[in-house]
């Protein structure tokens, strides 16, 4: 078996970016059109009127300040609430290829490598542009990596799945190296109309590259173990799978989109990975003493803060748990990547970190790795 290292993170973010205050100004004046619109109806009882969304709520429920976008101008008009993202044509790059390129040149860039020593691509994300050809192979061609690849869905836990997969490979001899890049244009399949909701996601691509941890002298993280697992849950759900083309009130079904039973979610999901992580934890023989640092999965600061409370049995330092998501808001898979990336480079040899997904499946990833 090979010893296995993270060499490179690499994070694309979109240059658009929309404020809490941004969104809710136009989530409310689409609100008083809509019920204006349906006045008759609201009065007759008919239909419930729509309630208007605010900034302090948000914050409060979420932590979530801002979030970046591939498209600002569809979000924000209260007449569409959805990004304009013209389909492309076939020779054209697909956008998730365009941004994961993008992140994986500034991964590539941090190892000190050139693509072609990359041997396999995994497009590891909660959405995909289309069904085949597989975008990683899209990115491979991009890039100009060698071997192999493919794309894989494991929604917000697709990051620390494909890192698995990786690591398993190179443990095991069949590949050198892999790129593991997480495009996620959640705004895509985000219902900007519904009040519990719109605010949740935000755009971005993460990069990771890991390699056989040989002959490396250059700062890393060596991966120490990686543990995954599932248990099917339909409240994290979306239903705009193969079959949407045969319905044909597509546009109108709430259902062909993100949908969440989110205090559920909070209440499951809770207990699922703390439980996860201590099982980890406890078979590497890692204490929280011996843990510098937990990079999470980014949707809710509240969440997070009880998961760090319960991996350490204490209130996390600052800096111990860092959040990205005021700034990037759910990422899906990219969260947890992107918190590690932005904060890591100051651990010591030696120091220990856990990264660690959780979502939709429900699905939960953890991944212990060591500064070297
Ligand atoms: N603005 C103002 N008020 C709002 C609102 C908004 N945008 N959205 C909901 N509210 C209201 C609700 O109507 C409710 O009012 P009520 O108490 O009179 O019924 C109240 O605020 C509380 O709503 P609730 O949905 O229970 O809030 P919450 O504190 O559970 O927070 C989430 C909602 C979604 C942020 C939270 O449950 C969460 O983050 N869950 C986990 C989600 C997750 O991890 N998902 C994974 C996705 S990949």
């Amino acid at each position: 078996m090979h010893a296995v290292a993270i060499t490179g993170t690499g994070v694309f973010t979109p240059e658009q970016s929309i404020t809490n205050d941004e969104l809710v100004a136009a989530f409310n004046a689409h609100v008083d059109r809509w019920n204006a619109d349906h006045h008759a109806a609201i009065a007759a009882g008919e239909v419930a009127a729509m309630e208007p969304s605010s900034t302090e709520f948000i914050v409060k429920a979420s932590g979530i300040e801002r979030r970046y976008v591939m498209d600002r101008a569809g979000v924000l008009d209260p007449d569409r609430m959805f990004p304009k993202l013209t389909a492309r044509p076939d020779e054209a790059p697909s956008i998730m290829a365009e941004m994961a390129v993008d992140a994986a040149r500034k991964a590539l860039a941090r190892a000190g490598r050139e693509p072609g020593a990359v041997e396999a691509v995994f497009c590891a994300a909660s959405n995909h542009e289309r069904a085949y050809p597989a975008i990683a192979v899209e990115i491979q061609a991009l890039l100009g990596t060698s071997g192999f690849a493919f794309d894989m869905n494991v929604a917000c836990s697709s990051a620390t799945f494909g890192i698995q997969t990786a690591a398993d490979m190179i443990r095991a001899g069949s590949i050198r190296s892999a790129l593991v890049v997480s495009p996620e244009i959640c705004s895509a399949h985000l219902e900007w109309r519904d009040r519990d909701c719109h605010f949740i996601f935000g755009d971005v691509a993460t990069a990771v590259l890991l390699e056989r941890d040989e002959g490396l002298d250059a700062p890393r993280f060596k991966v120490r173990s990686t543990r995954l697992a599932t248990q099917f849950s339909n409240n994290i759900r979306n239903n705009d799978g193969f079959l949407r083309r045969t319905h044909d009130q597509m546009q109108d079904r709430r259902d062909m989109q993100f949908m969440q039973n989110g205090r559920k979610v909070f209440k499951e999901v809770l207990p699922l990975v703390s439980t996860h992580i201590a099982g980890h934890m406890a078979e590497e023989g890692v204490t929280a003493e011996d843990l510098r640092r937990i990079w999470l999965h980014q949707a809710n600061k509240t969440m997070n803060d009880f998961i760090g409370r319960k991996v350490l049995g204490r209130d996390p330092a600052p800096g111990e748990q860092p959040n990205i998501l005021q700034d990037y808001a759910n990422t899906s898979s990219a969260g947890s990547i992107i918190a590690f990336s932005q904060h890591s480079d100051d651990l010591a040899p030696g120091d220990l970190g856990l990264i660690c997904s959780f979502g939709a499946g429900y699905s939960v990833g953890s991944v212990i790795v060591e500064r070297a």
